[in-house]
Parts: structure tokens; sequence; C-alpha cells
């Protein structure tokens, strides 16, 4: 289903260096945004492109780019967010690897469209390989004109710059990220005020993530309607899915949108169906943030409909009967898998990288993790099933950022879907056990 479009390239041998890039139509994009388009013209693409947020809350980039305060006579910076630390997701990476000039040419292209002088790639501490590599791109995209002083001889001019992070997970949220790229703690800011007006230095700022920034070379290249005609309704162009679990291939794919996550599942050029041919029991398909749903419901929806790989789709029903396409790390777990195990693991990941700052986060993730340590221990009493239920809901919509949403979500759903599992896991102890224990022994 469809071409690749963000990956392009990727298997020709030497993409990630400029000759090899460029040869290959690498920057006549940009070419074509500095010589022939002025910047609204960009924007305006963008925006017919319908292209949406991909670092997890699917917003239209084209109307978040609108809102930076033109007004202000201070500088405007553009930052892209690199610090991907959700488990699950690795697309970015993947990426910037591998094709870390797709970026560096999506960057240019926006920074021109923003009225952008300064750019930084705030990038997750532990990738420390690919700085080097983003580096290396930035180093030549100078050396052929395309960043520094007066670019391919127009008035913009354009610096990049790398930013490595310190391995906070909490630090991908954007106004986080943006203290921590000024020297501080990566506490998330209270907003109102939004990056857009009182951004980075306090200055108007945008905050786009790699996939996203990497879709606009392709999107000026094609032109927005053509992006916007692939794709399923307001879920338009392609999306890297990055893959993992219980299946046989896993790995980052580019799909188009639309396709159904039963193809995506089951066919050999995508997951391959179920690692060792067990049945499907559940999926998290956008980063461990999101809803878990069971079998029946990630393949259809509710209403008995196809579910795709659509931010619509797999909305589909809300919390009560969806989940969320979010920043596409797409989890399988087969018919062994013990939701109450994984439930209380996502558990110990969100209090470890709670700031601290709003008490619902805070204390919330650090009960719930007591809490489902207690009931995967053998401990747990049938009221703290509720009692988890109880704690989730009132972290849910009560915190500073949505890190405390991204903790109180994993446990509802869980409990909502797997209600029996947690049960068992109180009434039958001994039996849990043993049923792990010989899965150990057996993998
Ligand atoms: C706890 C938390 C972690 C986040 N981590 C990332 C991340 O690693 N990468 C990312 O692009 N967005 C991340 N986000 C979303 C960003 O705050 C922001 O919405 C995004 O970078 C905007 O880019 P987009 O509009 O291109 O999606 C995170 C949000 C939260 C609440
Ligand atoms: S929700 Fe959690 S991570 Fe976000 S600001 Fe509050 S305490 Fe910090």
């Amino acid at each position: 289903m469809g071409g690749k479009i963000l990956l392009a390239n990727i298997d020709v041998p030497g993409i990630r260096g400029y000759d090899v890039y460029r040869s290959n139509g690498g920057y006549t994009s940009v070419e074509k945004a500095l010589r022939e388009m002025t910047q609204a013209q960009v924007t305006a693409e963008v925006n017919k492109s319908g292209l949406r947020g991909r670092g997890g809350a699917g917003f239209p980039t084209g109307l978040k780019w609108s809102f930076l305060d033109r007004k202000s006579d201070k500088p405007r910076y553009l930052v892209c967010n690199a610090d991907e630390s959700e488990p699950g997701t690795f697309k970015d990476r993947y990426l910037m690897h591998h094709l870390p000039h797709r970026l560096i040419e999506g960057l240019i292209i926006s920074s021109f469209a923003l009225g952008v002088k300064t750019c930084y790639i705030y990038i997750r501490g532990e990738f420390k390989y690919l700085v080097g590599i983003l580096e290396k791109a930035i180093k030549e995209a100078h050396l052929h004109g395309f960043l520094g002083e007066r670019i391919l001889g127009t008035d913009f001019s354009l610096n990049i710059y790398v930013h490595p992070g310190a391995g906070a997970y909490i630090c991908g949220e954007e106004t986080a990220l943006l203290e921590s790229l000024e020297g501080k703690r990566g506490n998330p800011r209270i907003k109102p005020p939004f990056p857009a007006f009182k951004g980075l230095y306090g200055c108007p700022t945008v905050v786009n993530n790699v996939e996203t920034l990497a879709a606009v070379g392709p999107i000026i290249s094609m032109g927005g309607e053509a992006y916007a005609m692939i794709g399923k309704g307001k879920s338009t162009g392609t999306k890297l899915i990055s893959a993992c679990g219980n299946i046989k291939n896993p790995g980052v794919y580019e799909i188009e949108m639309g396709l159904p996550v039963e193809d995506f599942i089951y066919s050999p050029e995508y997951c391959g169906g179920i690692a060792n041919d067990k049945y499907l029991k559940a999926v998290i398909p956008g980063g461990s943030s999101v809803p878990i749903l069971p079998a029946d419901l990630i393949l259809s929806t509710a209403k008995g409909e196809k579910r795709l790989m659509t931010y619509e789709s797999l909305a589909d029903g809300d919390f009560e009967s969806g989940t969320m396409l979010g920043s596409g790390g797409f989890i399988v777990y087969d018919e062994d898998a013990c939701i109450v195990r994984n439930t209380w693991n996502l558990t110990r990941f969100y209090r470890h990288e709670s700031c601290g700052q709003c008490s619902p986060c805070r204390e919330g993730t650090g009960w719930m993790e007591k809490v489902l340590y207690r009931i995967e221990h053998r401990q747990g009493k049938m009221s703290d099933i509720d009692l988890l239920v109880r704690v989730a809901k009132n972290i849910e919509g009560n915190t500073i950022c949505p890190l405390g949403d991204a903790a109180a979500w994993p446990v509802a759903s869980a409990i909502r879907h797997f209600r029996v599992e947690f049960e068992e896991h109180v009434l039958h102890p001994a039996a849990m056990l043993e049923k792990e224990r010989h899965l150990k022994l057996k993998y």
C-alpha cells in the first residue's frame, strides 16, 4: 500500500552522506522553496497537505505554525523534538540514523517558512551515536551552501545546533524541553503562555517532532494537495510505525495512513503475524501512554468496522473501546503475555519519570506502582483493583502536563479490558505464578 516518502531511498548504499543523498534528489525541495516560493506559500502547502504532528498529539502542523507570534521583535526559534523516550517508540532515531539529511532539509524549509534564523535539535541523551551523524550532516549542508549565511544566494540565513539532553523522558514534553535547552531542570511549564508566544528564552518558538519536520521536504516537492491525497480523511500522508513485542518482524515501517490494523499485524510486508504463530491478545498502538486494546477491539471498532491505522479510526469509541495513534509505537502482546505484569512495568516507568511538580502525578504514580506490585506479587486484595481505577481517575486531567494522563491511561484501560486477569492474580496467585514459571522455562 503506497510507496515510501519519508524513507525513500533508504536502501541506497551511502544515502546517509551528502553526495549520495544529493544525487538521489536531495535538497531539491530546499532549492524549490527558497528560489521559487515565499514564506507564506510554503506554509500554505503545509496547510494544504493536512500534515499533523507526529510527536503524539496529531495537532495540525500548518495551524501550529500560524500561531507563531510574528509581530514580536524578538528572535524566533524552531526546535526539533528528537527526545523520543516513549517506551515502544523508536522511529525518529531510525530516520535520523539512516536519513539525517531528510531531517536537515525539512528543518531548512520549515525555518524559512517561519522566519527563523536559529534552529535546535534537542536529542535524547542516550542517542549519543546520533549526535555525530547529525553534526556531520549539518557540516556537509554548510559546505554545500544549504546552511549558514545567505543560503543559495538569498536573504535567508540559518544555523542548526544539536543539543543532547540528559536522558529524562519528561524532557520530550515541549515546555520541559525548552527549560532543559535553557540549561534548567526539565520541569514542564504552566500554559498559557504557549511556546508560540513565549518559548525558548521567552521568544516565539515552534516545537515539532522529527518525523513531522522530515515530512516537510517531500510535501514541498510533491505539493500539499498531492500529499493530502495519500492516506484517509484527516489522517493524510504516511506514518512511521515502530513495531515491537510478540511479532515475527519487529522494526520500523512507513505505512500509508488508512492501512487496516489487521493487515499491519499479519501481512509479511509488515509485522508478519504473531511470533510462534500464537494468538493475538492485545495491542498498545501508539506508544506506552495510549490505552491498550484487546484483540477484538484493535482489529475492529465496537461498531464492527475494520479498525484502520488513522487518528480517527483508532480513537473510535473514545476511551471505552478506542485508543490513539499517538507516536506510532505499536506494541503487540500474544496470548501468554501477562497484562498485570506489563501494567506494573509501565507504571514503574512513569513513577520514575514523573518530575514531581504536581501531587496527583507524583503521589499517584507511586501509589499505582505499589498497588500493582502487590497484585503481581501475590499480596493483592480485590479492593485494590477499584483502588487503582480511583487513583488513575484522580490523576487524569489534574496535572500540569500530560504525563499524568499518560501514566493513568495504561492502568485504567488494562483494568477496563482485562479485569478478570487482575482478579485471577488476586484469587489464584499460586496458579498465576506457576503459569509464569512454566512460560519462562519454555522460552
Ligand atoms: C511526557 C511527554 C513526553 C513527550 N515526548 C515527546 C518526544 O519524545 N518527542 C516528541 O516529538 N514529542 C513528545 N511529546 C509531545 C511534545 O510535547 C510536543 O507535543 C511535540 O513535540 C510537538 O510536535 P508535533 O506537533 O510535530 O507532534 C511528549 C509529550 C509528553 C507529555
Ligand atoms: S504531570 Fe507529572 S511530569 Fe507533568 S508536571 Fe506534573 S508531576 Fe511533572
